[in-house]
């Protein structure tokens, strides 16, 4: 075997396309509460916005999932809400009550006093996107993220998150050139920190359209998914190659017309079969998912075959394993490190399985 020659993680290649002994593996999440090193950094440092602002706090968090299991993914800790006071929409994140924006944005004097994002107001992202990278080398792949227009909106319109999505769909159905005005606005901004990231180290970017799955599919087609066009048309001009994940929650009945947003892979939560879904999305698109996060909470036993069972699923090739959501707070570490673990042993574990099946009776 060469060595001393780097090499593409597996990440990258997986997003290509290419047929490998074992699905690529990382986990929605993967820095946060269920790990008691956060949870430690979170009591000397208990605002969201210090832990996730503060490049240094940034980097040590999004280092801890990686110091502790070595995924084949390093996603920058963040969150989708972060690019928003550099358009003019300040938050704050309330512990047990989540995200807050306050004023939400409900009029179109709002709406007009957005500016276009600039990207100096970010510098921790460069900052920390570019250490991420010197730390973990060619070993696994930096991802950033960002929030999809339609899920960014929900929250400034909101205000904060919801269950019924009644205040943003009830300007949707009543006033639509305005809301229209405002995820035009968002999308141009999420485009221009989309590049931002990717020149700043992030090797491959999700997009959360997390509430996008709450939609009818007729109001799908007019308010999430020309946006998520918008903002990958506009990535693609300048970076073509980098790969573009698109996540929806919820995302059963709109499968299909994901696979219209121009993204290279798909990220399927776990409420669809892994099979169906790349049947559905058809050959040339890639897959990431899609184990219950609550699988999490079974014995190894059971872990170990749903993971089994689901890269099974998804076939050889163009296949990123992942849950079907984020890991839940309350999640044993333990069982992370089994599924990681799991995971990266998936070609051997089912070679073996394979023999035991073909074992006559
Ligand atoms: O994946 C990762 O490890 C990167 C970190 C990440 C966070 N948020 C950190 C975070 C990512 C990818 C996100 C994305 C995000 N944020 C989404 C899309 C993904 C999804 O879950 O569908 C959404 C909808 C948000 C908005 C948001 N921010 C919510 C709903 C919450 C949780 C509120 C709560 O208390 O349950 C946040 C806060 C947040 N972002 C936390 C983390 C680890 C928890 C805050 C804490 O540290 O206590």
């Amino acid at each position: 075997m060469m060595t001393g020659f780097p090499q593409t993680p597996y990440l990258l290649r997986a997003a290509r396309g290419e047929v490998l002994d074992r699905p690529p593996v990382w986990m929605m999440r993967q820095a946060g509460r269920y790990m008691k090193a956060y949870r430690d950094l979170r009591d000397k440092y208990p605002s969201f916005r210090e832990r996730s602002e503060n490049a240094d706090l940034a980097i040590e968090i999004s280092l801890q999932p990686w110091r502790a299991f070595q995924p084949d993914g390093v996603i920058l800790f963040s969150d989708i809400l972060t690019p928003l006071p550099a358009i003019g929409i300040p938050f704050d994140i309330v512990e047990s009550k989540g995200p807050i924006i306050d004023p939400p944005i409900r009029t179109a004097e709002q709406i007009n006093q957005l500016c276009p994002l600039d990207v100096e107001k970010l510098p921790f992202i460069r900052k920390a996107l570019k250490a991420l990278r010197d730390e973990v080398g060619d070993k696994a792949a930096v991802l950033g993220f960002v929030g999809a227009p339609w899920t960014l909106a929900a929250y400034a319109v909101e205000g904060k998150g919801s269950k019924s999505y009644s205040i943003i769909k009830g300007m949707a159905f009543s006033r639509p050139a305005m809301l229209h005005k405002l995820l035009g606005k968002i999308a141009d901004a999420i485009a221009v920190y989309v590049r931002y990231q990717i020149e700043s180290g992030a090797q491959v970017i999700q997009l959360f359209d997390s509430w996008a799955g709450h939609l009818s599919p007729q109001d799908y087609d007019t308010f999430a998914l020309p946006y998520q066009q918008r903002v990958v048309r506009q990535v693609k001009k300048t970076h073509p190659d980098t790969p573009l994940i698109l996540y929806i929650s919820g995302s059963a009945g709109v499968l299909e017309r994901m696979g219209q947003s121009g993204v290279d892979i798909i990220s399927v939560d776990w409420t669809v079969d892994m099979a169906e879904a790349r049947r559905r999305l058809g050959s040339n698109m890639k897959v990431q998912g899609n184990m219950d996060p609550a699988a999490l909470f079974g014995s190894q036993e059971f872990i170990r075959n749903r993971i089994l069972d689901n890269i099974r699923q998804a076939g050889n090739g163009g296949h990123i394993f992942n849950l079907g959501h984020g890991v839940l707070p309350g999640t044993p570490e333990d069982n992370v490190r089994f599924f990681f673990e799991t995971a990266k042993q998936a070609d051997q574990l089912l070679k073996h399985s394979e023999q035991l099946l073909a074992v006559p009776a």
